[in-house]
């Protein structure tokens, strides 16, 4: 059973899910009206899924140890970008955000002596691994890249293959 401060603590985290399934949903339209960036769209669109995913996971979670997953108000989340390199610098932030509040859920979870959840939350922490280092290697190309136009074709072309080696 979980206790009150963890089902909370969850809870927010499932709206923090739900924040970034829908940040990336708007980063995926954003990708998709301008020229050349089809597959950056594509990789958020895949992104957002993805967090979806980990918002479900935790519901069902919440409910399966006897609490109540709430499904979350949303705010709109950023829609319009200067450009590709402060969308991305805005994507990594958002994953070392959400990196942030997992280990705040584990330490709760150690704190209430709740080691279920503490186990659940494994599969979290070493995701978030993944995905910050997923950002932070676009970011860097990004950085590299410059303003050279052959090198962001590239960059489109090539993205989704940093999703297959996951
Ligand atoms: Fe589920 Fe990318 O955080």
């Amino acid at each position: 059973m979980l206790s009150k401060p963890m089902q909370e603590a969850l809870n927010n985290q499932v709206k923090l899910e739900a924040a970034s399934s829908y940040a990336y949903l708007a980063m995926a339209s954003w990708s998709d009206i301008q020229p050349g960036l089809n597959n950056v769209s594509e990789y958020f669109f895949k992104q957002s899924d993805e967090e979806r995913i980990h918002m479900l996971k935790l519901m069902r979670f919440i409910n399966e140890r006897g609490g109540f997953a709430m499904v979350p108000t949303l705010g709109q989340p950023i829609v319009t970008f200067k450009g590709i390199k402060s969308m991305f610098e805005e994507f990594l932030k958002h994953e070392i955000a959400v990196s942030d509040s997992i280990n705040d859920l584990v330490s709760l979870a150690l704190q209430e002596k709740d080691y279920a959840t503490h186990n659940f939350l494994q599969w979290y922490v070493s995701e978030q691994i993944e995905e910050e280092k997923n950002a932070r290697v676009l970011n860097d190309k990004l950085e590299m890249i410059g303003e050279d136009k052959s090198g962001l074709y590239l960059f489109d072309r090539d993205i989704m293959m940093t999703r297959q080696k996951r």
